[in-house]
């Protein structure tokens, strides 16, 4: 078995790892396509380094473009590695564009396509994942969805059984794998001069809230003012999209922002913070892992497991009312814990299956 995993982001290299070290320990042939669509080191390198993974084989040096652009640049690229390398397997993860164009390039020249986090739909077109989440999930051959709700939202689009399975979420793997090294190696807290539970973790970075000048200013001020009410800090690692509202943010006296932090830290932070206010994805599902309670910054998720548990709540509109409503609701709650997200062997079932096929 020959297997290639292409990834492009942040969070495909988190998720990804525990599948990358399964081969590895299992002594299953691998290599990595790199597509860059990441490529500052806080956005890339430094999850390489501290999760221990190889160098990739193929660094495509794509970059940042327009949608249209970077999916087209990473096809064309992608296509020519694989033609070369034939491999029997093509793993992509999640949504970003990377994946759209991995899992096309490996369907067309019949390259079997696994989809991990497969069948999670926003109904939001407005969003780039939307559309890269049905394509790759429509031209894949092994559709490994975190929960049964994904697997029926498949079967309803009329992908045939035989290709959809319930394995849960790689994320989990890496919770539990990384969780107690951040323990042990982060220092954040003292290096941000923060205490256990007396500050709030944001992080932002969906167009609709970064390039919309009004939503993105009631995110800040919103929190602003609660971290005042509160007589707390907010801690915000900043993804390079808001490169250029550093000075607008640093207004904020409440406020701390840094660059992007590595994946030790941010574990780290969630798991100590008083409650977390994201728009990431994997951050939805980490703060429900790690029991902390999340003010999620958008009117829809595609991952409505972490509302339904009763952990993390959505907006009804981004605006300064609605964020300090949903805020107060939230710290009022008593929250009755699970995690929807699988056991952390995620990695394991999915071999399982395709050794199985
Ligand atoms: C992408 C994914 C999104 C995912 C996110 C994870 C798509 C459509 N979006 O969004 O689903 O949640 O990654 O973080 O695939 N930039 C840098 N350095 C970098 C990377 C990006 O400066 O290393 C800046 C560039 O100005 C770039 C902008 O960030 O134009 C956006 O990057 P891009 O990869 O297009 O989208 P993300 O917002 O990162
Ligand atoms: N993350 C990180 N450092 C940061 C911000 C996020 O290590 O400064 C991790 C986070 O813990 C999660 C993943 O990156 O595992 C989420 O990435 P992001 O929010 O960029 O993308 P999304 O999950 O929304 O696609």
């Amino acid at each position: 078995m020959k297997i290639c995993f292409v990834l492009g982001t942040r969070p495909e290299i988190i998720k990804l790892y525990s599948l990358i070290k399964y081969c590895e320990s299992k002594k299953i042939k691998y290599f990595i396509i790199h597509t860059n669509q990441h490529y500052d080191k806080n956005m890339d390198g430094v999850f390489f380094k501290e999760l221990g993974l190889k160098k990739a084989k193929y660094n495509l040096g794509i970059g940042s473009g327009s949608q249209g652009d970077q999916t087209g640049r990473m096809l064309i690229e992608i296509e020519k590695v694989l033609m070369k390398e034939r491999p029997d397997y093509v793993f992509v993860q999640g949504d970003t564009n990377t994946v759209l164009s991995g899992a096309l390039a490996s369907s067309k020249i019949k390259i079997k396509v696994c989809h991990v986090e497969a069948g999670l739909r926003s109904y939001d077109r407005e969003m780039p994942e939307e559309i890269n989440r049905i394509i790759a999930d429509h031209v894949s051959d092994y559709l490994f969805c975190p929960t049964k709700k994904q697997a029926d939202i498949s079967l309803k689009e009329g992908i045939s059984k035989e290709k959809i399975f319930v394995t849960g979420n790689t994320i989990v793997d890496a919770v539990l794998l990384v969780g107690k090294m951040s323990d042990k190696k982060s220092n954040v807290l003292n290096k941000f001069n923060l205490e256990k539970s007396k500050y709030f973790l944001l992080t932002c970075h969906r167009p609709s809230n970064t390039d919309d000048k009004s939503n993105f200013e009631s995110i800040i001020s919103s929190i602003n003012d609660i971290c005042e009410k509160e007589g707390v800090k907010c801690i915000f690692p900043m993804h390079p999209r808001l490169n250029n509202k550093k000075s607008f943010v640093n207004k904020f006296k409440n406020i701390i922002i840094t660059d992007p932090l590595g994946y030790l830290d941010l574990l780290k932070l969630q798991k100590d913070s008083k409650m977390i206010f994201t728009d990431s994805g994997g951050i939805q599902e980490e703060s429900c892992i790690l029991k902390k309670k999340c003010v999620i910054l958008r009117v829809n998720t595609e991952r409505p497991e972490t509302v339904r548990v009763g952990g993390a709540v959505l907006l009804r509109e981004i605006s300064t009312k609605d964020i300090f409503k949903k805020y107060v609701l939230l710290k009022n709650k008593k929250v009755k814990w699970y995690n929807p997200f699988g056991d952390g062997k995620t990695a394991v079932k999915i071999f399982k299956i395709l050794n199985k096929n």
